[in-house]
C-alpha cells in the first residue's frame, strides 16, 4: 500500500486521494510550456466572491533571477528542498480593488484557485507543494508589489524526485503515512 495515497473512509476522486506534497523534487526536470498554461487555466476557473478573481501568480522557472530571489525569501527547512522544484509561483491576494475597497473574501478565493491547480497538476503527472514559511515583505520587495497585493504563500511545482536526495529529517516525512483528524472531529451533523 502506498503511505502517501489517502485512506479514506468513503471513495473520493482518485486525484484527490493520491495527490500529496512531497519535498523531493526532480531538479533535472523542466516544466514544458503546456503544462503551466494547464494548471493556471484550473486556477482561472476557481469560484470566487462576486467573480472578483482576486488572485495574481507570480511564475518563475528555476535558473532565473527571479526564482533565485523567491528561494532567498524562504525560511527554515524550505530553503533545503524547494530550489530542486522546476517552477516557483508566489501565490498573491487582491485584498483591495483598484479604488481601495477591500476584497474581504480575497485570501479564501486565492486559496482556492490553488487547490484547483494543485488538482490539476497531479492529474497531470506533476507535484505541488504550498509553502507559507517565507518573508513576505521581501517577496512585495523584490517584485516591486503595491499593498493591495499580498503574498500569501508560494508553491513548489515540478516533478517528482527521489526521497533519497533528502536530508534525513525530510525523508522520514517523504515517506511517512499521510494522516488527517477523523471526518467525526469535522463535520458537525445538526439535525
Ligand atoms: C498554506 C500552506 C502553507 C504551508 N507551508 C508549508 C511550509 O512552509 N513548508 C512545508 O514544508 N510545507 C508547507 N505546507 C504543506 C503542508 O505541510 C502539507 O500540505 C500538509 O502537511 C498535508 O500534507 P499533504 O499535502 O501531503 O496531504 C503548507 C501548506 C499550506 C496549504
Amino acid at each position: 500500500m502506498n503511505p502517501r495515497i489517502a485512506q479514506t473512509s468513503a471513495p473520493v476522486i482518485d486525484t484527490l486521494a493520491e495527490r500529496w506534497s512531497p519535498r523531493a523534487f526532480d531538479a533535472e526536470h523542466s516544466l514544458p510550456e503546456g503544462a503551466l498554461r494547464g494548471v493556471f487555466e484550473a486556477a482561472r476557473w476557481a469560484p470566487s466572491a462576486n467573480n472578483s478573481q482576486p488572485w495574481r501568480f507570480i511564475v518563475t522557472r528555476r535558473g532565473s533571477e527571479s526564482f533565485a530571489a523567491i528561494e532567498e525569501t524562504l525560511v527554515g527547512f524550505n530553503r533545503e528542498w524547494a530550489g530542486s522544484a522546476a517552477a516557483l509561483i508566489v501565490n498573491v491576494a487582491e485584498v483591495e480593488d483598484a479604488e481601495g475597497k477591500p476584497r474581504p473574501w480575497a485570501e479564501y478565493d486565492l486559496g482556492q484557485a490553488v487547490a484547483h491547480l494543485s488538482v490539476q497538476a497531479h492529474s497531470e503527472g506533476l507535484h505541488v507543494h504550498q509553502i507559507g514559511g517565507f518573508d513576505r515583505e521581501r517577496i512585495s520587495a523584490a517584485f516591486g508589489l503595491e499593498p493591495r497585493f499580498r503574498p500569501v504563500s508560494v508553491t513548489a511545482l515540478g516533478a517528482l524526485g527521489s526521497h533519497e536526495q533528502l536530508s534525513e529529517f525530510l525523508r522520514e516525512r517523504e515517506v511517512a503515512p499521510r494522516t488527517r483528524l477523523d471526518l467525526e472531529e469535522l463535520v458537525l451533523l445538526r439535525d
